[in-house]
């Protein structure tokens, strides 16, 4: 039977027409229900008279539960006050196939609870608008570097090098020799710059990263540039016109699923060039600065004060709850949950304040930036900054040094603000054959698995440069999700392999 999706239901106002779907949501009086259907394009009311419809259609829509998959026919009507605008008066229901006792109710659940049905949760309306962001997020970035001449490339996934320290390498058996899960595809988008020019590897990459936090998946997917005859500075102009572009189609492209996660849009307009460039060690003086530590006193403070409301409107609802009327009590019920929700995420800020300050205070020269450090920074400027020239001690293998200072590595990071933190890594690939082998040697790492990559330099080495992007942190960020793990489908953490 032929159906229509309901996100072209403007093409078909007051004709008859069937949708197939999912129930969402169903209210009913006596002779009449209101059946949400969700369709995975959008969310639609079914208007469903008992007088208007026959008997099975009717026994269907009174029994059908959450997540039952049916077919509504009727006629499509504008109605401004529906969701997505429109509205189907049933004449006909049809039940494909039931759901019973559908574990996640509309209720609060435990973050736990969500993740080990993933499969299911994956329906939610906010994961819902959070895959649909990726979506475009991918396209917009196929379209920027399609756009300007670069050729897309897939690195390989199983490897014999490490890229990215040998830390976080996954170790596999590859027929008897040890092999690796790859890092990054860097490497071998160097090689592929050095036959096209200008390319991008758009793929899955690994970490064995033993962190727990926000911001690490053990699975991630990572767009790499590089461009041969770029150095530090196009490379950071690139890398600044890329996320500007992005964002600006996500803000242009995506407003239901922004409306959807509740995004703040203010921040993500701000997203302009230029980005502010400082270099690591004018970061390092400004993480120890008094105006860094009085900011993060104005921020306590400031913290302290929406707790104190916060508490107060929740008391005064308490109060009222008594004797409002039903629609005031689901509206209380529903600003409890917010409320609550807010107030745990001042009590953990307000918890790791005093350590972040210390820490910031403290910083050591020569230390990589920890995640606190990252936030505090971007909290003095209104937009990504890019922190670059960062001690070659702490980067990897293959930095070109900075010919102004030899302890420097011509490294880059792109900070991404409210909290995001690290959302690209890249800088300029070091040229010179003597000075890698030398690197290879110093960072303890098999110089036969990287005799390939020496090839580059013996045979027309070039200055180059590229950088690579994190899908998942540039997803969170742009949709404000709280956590990494609401960015992709079924993600990989530590202690998580399933579903
Ligand atoms: O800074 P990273 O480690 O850089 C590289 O891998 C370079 N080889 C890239 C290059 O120059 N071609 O990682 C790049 C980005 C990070 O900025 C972050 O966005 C993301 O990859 N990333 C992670 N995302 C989620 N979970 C993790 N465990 C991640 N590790 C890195
Ligand atoms: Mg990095």
């Amino acid at each position: 039977m032929p159906f229509t999706y309901i996100e072209d239901l403007a093409q078909h106002e007051g004709e008859t027409i069937t949708l197939k779907g999912w129930l969402y949501n169903k209210r009913s009086s006596k002779n009449i229900h209101f059946i949400i259907v969700r369709d995975g394009t959008g969310l639609c009311q079914c208007v469903v008279h008992q007088d208007e419809v026959d008997e099975a259609s009717w026994d269907v829509a009174e029994e059908i539960a959450q997540e039952g998959a049916l077919a509504v026919t009727g006629t499509v009507k504008k109605d401004e006050r529906q969701v997505g605008g429109y509205e189907l008066q049933a004449t006909g229901v049809e039940l494909i196939s039931a759901s019973e006792d559908y574990p996640i109710t509309p209720k609060e659940h435990g973050v736990e609870f969500l993740m080990d049905r993933r499969h299911l949760w994956l329906r939610s309306r906010r994961q819902w608008a959070a895959m649909r962001l990726r979506n475009r997020i991918i396209m917009a970035i196929h379209e920027f570097y399609q756009s300007r001449g670069f050729i897309q490339m897939d690195a390989p996934v199983l490897t014999g090098n490490a890229v990215e320290g040998t830390t976080t390498l996954f170790d596999i058996d590859y027929f008897g020799e040890p092999a690796f899960l790859t890092q990054s595809g860097q490497l071998y988008a160097e090689a592929m710059a050095m036959a096209h020019g200008k390319v991008y590897t758009f793929g899955p990459t690994f970490r064995a990263e033993k962190s727990k936090t926000r911001r690490h998946l053990t699975e991630f997917w990572m767009i790499e540039p590089e461009m041969a005859f770029y150095d530090l500075e196009m490379n950071m102009d690139l890398a600044e016109d890329f996320i500007v572009d992005v964002v600006q189609t996500v803000l242009d492209e995506c407003e239901e699923e922004l409306e959807v996660l509740e995004r703040d849009l203010e921040p993500l307009q701000r997203v302009q060039k230029p980005f502010p460039r400082i270099s690591y060690s004018d970061a390092v003086e400004l993480l120890r600065s008094d105006e860094t530590a009085e900011m993060m006193d104005a921020r306590e403070a400031s913290l302290h004060e929406e707790e104190e409301a916060l508490k107060q409107e929740r008391k005064d609802n308490q109060k009222e709850y008594g004797q409002a009327k039903k629609w005031r009590k689901r509206q209380i019920d529903a600003r409890e949950i917010e409320i609550n929700q807010r107030l745990n995420e001042i009590e953990e800020e307000l918890r790791n304040l005093p350590q972040w300050k210390e820490s910031a205070r403290t910083f050591e020269w020569g230390n990589d930036f920890g995640g606190s450090d990252e936030t505090i920074l971007t909290w003095h400027f209104d937009r990504p900054i890019i922190v670059h020239r960062y001690p070659a001690a702490v980067k990897a293998f293959y930095m070109k040094r900075d010919p102004e200072d030899d302890k420097l590595a011509l490294g880059m990071d792109v900070l991404a603000p409210e909290g995001y933190g690290e959302i690209v890594g890249g800088g300029q690939r070091a040229d010179d054959l003597g000075f890698l082998k030398d690197q290879i040697e110093k960072h303890d790492l098999p110089e036969e698995a990287f005799e390939w990559y020496l090839d580059l330099r013996r045979f027309g080495t070039v200055p180059h440069s590229g950088f690579g992007l994190g899908l998942e942190r540039t997803v969170a960020w742009l949709g404000g999700l709280e956590h990494v793990r609401e960015t992709i489908p079924f993600p990989r953490l530590l202690g998580r392999l399933s579903p």
